[in-house]
């Protein structure tokens, strides 16, 4: 057995594949590959405080970066091909406001800031591995079908580091305009679909096969490793100890499989006692997770779920014609590709699955800009979502909560400008029309006509 190899995520099936191939499915069963480590070969780090010695070697590259840093944890790919354009350098904040909004107690809510990243979202995590893989492979194209965040991340990759043709497939109009403004400004082939990202995602995989194009969505197992160090920056920030909730919106559910990789890995290494709960937050208009976890009772079953579960699920999408939809655009997804790693994350942390509405995630996003980092509308769903599971009694008031910002305020300024806006024309525009019936925590400018006395008028009289 090599040292890094691919393996099918199947127990039962397990065949492998060599680390350098790039069809990222299993040749058995057509299933998803994990990428595998025999750790007896590899030197996992004694202790996860080892990896302090790191902070004072930032100067190199690979110990800047956020991801890297713990290339122990990852180490699939040599040193000197690792691409890093220091991703990662993100920050844990207490915010006392949303734990208030949320009903956990002052000092036990924490956001994840993720939108620190170079193309503001937690994309740049998964693209730094999957582009060294790609390295590995001397891969000259790159292509992803993607919501927006993903086809940013690659845009910028290829324009920063000039190793690669970057090929951008989105539904048309289904991207904000923040992110579509980087994959146009970053200079990638940006091929609009007449579709939605579950179209889009049909066909990059398609074409990436005749073509040879190497793909980059999170089908990609590679990827994941890279975002496995999101979880290691928490507890890092937690001085080791997991928080007894991790709270994530859910789309092609990327994320949460690879936060799931992460804890079992450290489990296994004996690194941690304990994982943390996974709590995955779908838009009520994309709620596919939502639906087959929680209403149609889909479980990993040890390595054996009912797929067909979800197959019929799928069916019924497509016979009735019922496509995703929700103002978070991030995760307006229906056909999640990573399902069955994400059921497996669920069994072996522990966790659970919400939907929020359109109304609660805009809700939310107002509370974390008003008293945290502020947020696009997909990363507002955590928020949304965590204090759902609080009103239920899930999360206790005394548990510590880690909820994951994916992407930056200004990634999606429409959502924004519209939720705040005074004028009934704009909000109907843009929220209206998707049934957000009011901006609750709406901070509105002030009209004052161009006069010095009316202009400090309003200002005594707001301030
Ligand atoms: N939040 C943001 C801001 C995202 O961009 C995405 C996914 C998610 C959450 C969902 O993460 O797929 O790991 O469950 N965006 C992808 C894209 C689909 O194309 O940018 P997931």
């Amino acid at each position: 057995m090599e040292r890094v190899f691919q393996r099918c995520i199947y127990p039962r099936c397990a065949a492998e594949r060599a680390v350098d191939d790039t069809t990222f499915v299993c040749p058995k069963c057509g299933g998803l590959m994990d990428v595998a480590y025999d750790w007896d070969r590899l030197s996992p780090p004694p202790s996860l405080r080892e990896f302090e010695k790191k902070w004072a070697q930032r100067n190199q590259p690979l110990n800047f970066s956020g991801v890297w840093r713990f290339y122990e944890l990852l180490p699939f790919v040599p040193r000197e091909c690792v691409l890093t354009i220091g991703e990662g350098q993100t920050i844990l904040q207490q915010a006392d406001t949303v734990a208030d909004y949320v009903g956990v107690d002052r000092g036990r809510l924490y956001l994840q800031y993720e939108g620190l990243n170079p193309s503001g979202s937690f994309k740049d995590n998964g693209m730094t591995a999957a582009f060294s893989h790609a390295r590995l492979v001397g891969a000259r194209r790159a292509a992803c079908a993607s919501t927006g965040n993903t086809s940013a991340s690659l845009a910028l990759f290829c324009s920063a580091t000039g190793l690669m043709r970057a090929i951008v497939f989105i539904g048309s109009g289904k991207i904000a305009f923040g992110k579509l403004a980087q994959a146009l400004d970053y200079g990638a082939l940006t091929v609009q679909i007449a579709g939605d990202f579950d179209d889009a995602m049909q066909r990059v995989q398609e074409v990436a096969g005749r073509l040879g194009i190497y793909l980059v969505n999170s089908i990609n197992p590679f990827r994941l490793e890279g975002q496995k160090a999101i979880m290691y920056r928490v507890l890092e920030a937690l001085d080791w100890e997991p928080p007894d909730w991790i709270v994530v919106p859910g789309g092609n559910l990327g994320n949460v499989s690879a936060f799931g990789k992460a804890f079992i890995e450290l489990l296994e290494l004996g690194l941690i006692r304990r994982a943390p709960k996974l709590a995955v937050i779908n838009a009520a208009g994309a709620n596919t997770f939502y639906e087959l976890f929680e209403r149609r009772g889909l479980r990993w079953n040890n390595g054996t779920p009912s797929l067909e579960v979800a197959q019929q699920h799928f069916a019924k999408l497509r016979s009735e014609n019922i496509r995703a939809q929700t103002i978070a655009s991030a995760i307006e997804i229906n056909h999640p590709v990573n399902l069955p790693k994400a059921l497996r994350a669920l069994e072996r942390c522990g966790g659970v699955v919400r939907e929020a509405t359109d109304q609660e995630i805009l809700d939310a996003k107002a509370k974390v800009g008003a008293g945290g980092l502020g947020c696009e509308p997909a990363s507002g769903a955590s928020v949304a979502g965590a204090r759902k599971l609080r009103r239920e009694g899930i999360i206790a008031p005394g548990d510590r909560v880690v909820c994951i910002l994916t992407g930056h305020q200004l990634k999606d300024p429409n959502a924004t400008v519209a939720y705040h806006s005074t004028d009934q024309n704009t909000f109907d525009e843009v929220l209206g029309k998707r049934g957000v019936k009011r901006a609750t925590f709406a901070n509105r400018a002030v009209q004052v006509p161009n006069h010095l006395d009316d202009i400090i008028r309003a200002v005594e009289l707001y301030s």
